[in-house]
């Protein structure tokens, strides 16, 4: 198990990270873990059944019988296809304060770890490097300035058709990332053994080939 390579990239909402694991995913031909739709898809479950984003033994117990699966880029809650959902920004901010309970990180740990499977795995998130695979052989930490990402967020969803309001995302997102970074248990932040790739003046292709040099030179010297 521990032989298969990880490739972590943890950072702040809407840093790219997620587009540019999938790319560099397809690239390799690598299984791709997206760690913040299993938080989402837990926070759909909790509103769902009202549980509250507080509640750390029920959130626990719906952790442990999350029924939630990517199938073909789709993503699957309880057999239903919530892709758009999960997307929305409520849905992101609600995971954002359950991700912060450190038995729920604790209930997801094994879920995210079984996504480590032959011939490798991107993996992207808020831990990866950190704490859910440790030993991945390259950790990216992605960033972009606030600005940019406020931006990059409104246009994501206006274009699957969620409504968005840019001065409302801009305090959200800062919200989000004051609450992401500054939790006792996984706080978001670069670890002294990843990379720095800032996008904020940077398009998607340029950072998918920076992530991929990096990805190439580092296996190479492991071989
Ligand atoms: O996963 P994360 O929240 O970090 O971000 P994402 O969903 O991958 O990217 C947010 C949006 O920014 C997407 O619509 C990307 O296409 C866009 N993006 C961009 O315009 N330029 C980049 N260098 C990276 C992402
Ligand atoms: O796409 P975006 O960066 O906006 O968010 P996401 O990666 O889908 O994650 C949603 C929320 O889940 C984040 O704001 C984090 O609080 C939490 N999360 C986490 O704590 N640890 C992870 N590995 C991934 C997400």
């Amino acid at each position: 198990m521990a032989s298969i390579p990880v490739l972590a990239i943890d950072g702040p909402t809407a840093s790219g990270k997620g587009t540019v694991a999938a790319r560099v995913a397809e690239v390799l031909g690598w299984n791709l873990l997206d760690s913040g739709s299993i938080y989402r898809m837990l926070a759909l479950s909790a509103i769902k059944r009202n549980v509250a984003f507080d509640d750390e033994a029920q959130l626990v117990k719906l952790a442990d019988a999350l029924d939630a699966s990517f199938d073909h880029g789709r993503i699957v809650l309880d057999g239903e296809d919530v892709s758009i959902v999960v997307r929305r920004e409520e849905t992101g901010n609600a995971a954002s304060k359950l991700a912060a309970l450190p038995a729920v990180r604790l209930a997801l740990l094994a879920r995210q770890r079984a996504y480590r499977q032959s011939p490798g795995l991107v993996a992207d998130g808020r831990d990866m490097a950190s704490v859910v695979f440790p030993d991945a052989f390259l950790k990216i930490f992605m960033t972009a300035s606030a600005e940019a990402r406020a931006e990059r967020r409104y246009k994501q969803l206006i274009d699957k058709g969620l409504s968005a309001n840019i001065d409302s995302l801009v305090l959200e997102l800062r919200e989000r990332d004051l609450r992401d970074s500054s939790r006792p248990v996984a706080p978001l932040k670069q670890g002294p053994d990843s990379v720095l790739l800032d996008t904020t003046a940077m398009g998607i292709e340029e950072a998918v080939q920076f992530v991929l040099d990096h990805a190439h030179a580092a296996l190479s010297a492991k071989a």
